[in-house]
């Protein structure tokens, strides 16, 4: 129970790696206030917690309003401990084929929605000497084939994060990432039915792929606990080892 009295905000905490996120913090014990878009999918999620330690909210994150409300939120809860930045979305294509429209949608959500909420939250953070953990990508490490914007608005996370940490060190505020490779989730639901892709991926991310969101909340959980006290700044690969791979093919 290491998160005991400890409030613990998630954001896209509706499916995947954030649903995932919530239940490793409210097993160990945490106060968690889910928030994600979709009203349906995240009553569903926060009906399965303890009723008495969770709290919902549906907000969209990628406007100043939602993010105001959330903070708000959390501070008439007590003020966050932990802040997980997870909400995103996905625009993929060539530079030919995405619009100028997509293209704003997918910085203002994956990029600009990471700044608004971290900004909201910065007060609370300071009071409790918090730490935030954001939920990068390996897709901010490398490129992808026909995924530029999306590896444009994870790219920003990963230096983000490094300059927060150092904003936020004297203020005893730590500030992490992690990155992970493909995960089973809502994102990737219609990748993970097919068996040719599947394939590929097996020989690029040779510990597990496609991943189950729990590894990746494991590992969220240590960044935001006091294991990781010394820890700030970093872009952690929770990747199955894709990242040690130079980018030469399997034999
Ligand atoms: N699944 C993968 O393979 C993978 C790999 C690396 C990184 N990621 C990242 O993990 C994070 C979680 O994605 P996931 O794979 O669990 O997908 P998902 O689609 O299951 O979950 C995304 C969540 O974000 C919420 N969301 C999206 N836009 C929002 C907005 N404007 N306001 C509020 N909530 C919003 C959705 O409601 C949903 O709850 C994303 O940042 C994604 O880029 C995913």
């Amino acid at each position: 129970m290491r998160f005991d009295n400890k409030i613990v905000v998630v954001t896209g905490a509706g499916s995947g790696i954030g649903e995932a996120t919530a239940r490793r913090f409210s097993a160990d014990g945490a106060t968690v206030l889910l928030v994600a878009r979709s009203e349906e999918k995240l009553s569903k999620v926060a009906a399965s917690l303890p009723s008495d330690r969770t709290e919902w909210i549906s907000a969209d994150l990628s406007t100043e309003e939602g993010a105001r409300a959330l903070a708000a939120k959390a501070q008439a809860m007590g003020g966050a401990d932990v802040l997980v930045n997870n909400a995103g979305i996905a625009v993929g294509g060539t530079i030919e084929e995405v619009s100028v429209e997509d293209w704003n949608k997918q910085i203002q959500t994956n990029l600009t929605g990471y700044f608004l909420v971290t900004k909201f939250f910065w007060d609370q953070l300071k009071a409790k000497k918090g730490n935030v953990v954001m939920t990068s990508s390996v897709s901010g490490l490398g490129g992808d084939w026909e995924m530029f914007a999306y590896n444009a608005s994870k790219g920003g996370i990963t230096n983000m994060v490094r300059a927060l940490a150092l904003d936020g060190a004297k203020l005893g505020i730590r500030v992490n990432a992690v990155n992970p490779a493909l995960t089973k989730s809502d994102m990737t639901k219609d990748m993970l039915d097919d068996a040719a892709l599947m394939a590929k991926f097996r020989e690029r991310q040779p510990l597990e792929a496609p991943a189950d969101p729990s590894g990746v909340a494991d590992a969220i959980a240590f960044l935001a606990s006091p294991d990781a006290r010394l820890i700030t700044g970093v872009n952690l690969p929770v990747d199955g080892g894709v990242m040690a791979s130079n980018g030469q093919p399997p034999q």
